[in-house]
């Protein structure tokens, strides 16, 4: 099926629910539908294009003169199975929270940390993402889409995705030049539970036994406990990244701060906590007319209902800049803004 409109509202595509229209807006559910599409209407070819999953993830800063691509492919297939592994073919349209309920139930493991991140299938290997100590990349066995430039369908195994915290190809080279279609990933049938960060264990246990549905039930109370509801609060989820930093720069700031979170990347380099460098600015829970940090969590931004994506980003425009000035560090969006 193919939806096509003109100026199109963008409202209810953008978790931050911040308005915003598009000159076109084309939606397929098939991928031989935006095979024919490509191959007959050269009116992409003019515009700009965004290829849009479930905006979870992006902040609109103004209108876009251009085409907005919407991937919405169906679909949850069985590919193969061993006696460790189970393979599924999930469509780009696959809410994600679905498929990490489907695995759950059926007893699949590998993406049971990821429960509750909002988003659509198609836009997991994108920004590679992540949560709880898993990661969506190290469940990926092959990524399939199209792509415009070369007007070829094409696969990717996971060794050529690049894959780097929320980094891969698709989100540098291959931007808006490759439309995911649908995602194969590899489960485990006898999983390793992972459940070193934060408060996973202790929750887990005092939930009882051990296993992927207390995982989930775990996770998704930490996660509704620190980030807002989107259906309440627009938002996207974290809006920067947390920034690698050279040992050295960490040692200095924990000189001042010993509580300071850090996470070791590799031998010379470990991750900050960005929401801990926010609220030490003193940002946290602060608001600006309709924007504001969450009290929860400093590294989520909220629209308390009307905020513009210009507000919205000239707030996180305040913030880093804020951070940079006492830390020294400049902090890296996490959120798409276009
Ligand atoms: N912290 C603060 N103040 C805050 C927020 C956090 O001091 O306001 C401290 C916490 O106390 C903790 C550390 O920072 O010591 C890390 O906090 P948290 O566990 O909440 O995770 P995060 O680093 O802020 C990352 C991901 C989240 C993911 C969580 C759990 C990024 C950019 N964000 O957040 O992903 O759910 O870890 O794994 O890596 C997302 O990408 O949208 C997202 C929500």
């Amino acid at each position: 099926m193919i939806r096509f409109f003109e100026n199109y509202s963008l409202k209810s595509h953008n978790t931050f629910g911040v308005e915003a229209r598009c000159r076109y807006f084309f939606e397929f559910t098939e991928p031989e539908d935006l095979e024919t599409f490509i191959q007959s209407d050269e009116t992409w070819k003019e515009l700009p294009h965004f290829i849009l999953g479930g905006g979870s993830n992006v902040l609109f800063k103004r209108d876009f003169e251009g085409l907005v691509i919407h991937p919405n492919i169906p679909g949850i297939f069985k590919v193969k199975e061993d006696r460790q592994n189970i393979w599924f073919e999930v469509g780009a349209g696959e809410v994600w929270d679905d498929f990490v309920k489907y695995c759950v139930d059926y007893e699949m493991g590998g993406v049971e940390n990821l429960s509750l991140i909002p988003g659509l299938v198609g836009a997991a290997p994108v920004q590679n993402i992540g949560a709880y100590g898993q990661e969506v990349s190290n469940v990926i066995e092959l990524v399939k889409g199209y792509d415009l430039q070369q007007k070829l369908p094409l696969e990717f195994r996971a060794d050529a995705c690049e894959f780097a915290y929320r980094d891969s190809l698709f989100k540098r080279d291959l931007k808006n030049r490759f439309i995911i279609t649908s995602v194969v990933f590899r489960l485990e049938k006898f999983p390793e539970f992972n459940l070193k960060y934060g408060q996973v264990e202790e929750k887990v246990k005092e939930l009882g036994e051990i296993n992927l549905q207390n995982i989930r039930k775990a996770v998704i109370d930490i996660r509704s406990s620190k980030l807002p509801d989107v259906n309440e609060l627009g938002n996207a989820g974290s809006f920067f990244k947390n920034p690698v930093v050279k040992t050295e720069v960490a040692e200095k700031i924990r000189k001042h701060y010993p509580d300071a979170p850090v996470y070791q990347v590799n031998e010379s380099e470990v991750k900050l906590a960005a929401g801990w460098l926010i609220e030490k600015t003193g940002w946290k829970g602060m608001r600006e007319g309709q924007v504001g940090v969450h009290e929860k969590q400093a590294l989520v931004l909220v629209n308390y209902g009307n905020a513009t994506g210009k507000e919205i980003y000239d707030f996180s425009e305040k913030i880093s800049q804020t951070v940079f000035e006492k830390f020294g560090i400049q902090l890296e969006r996490e959120v798409n803004c276009v």
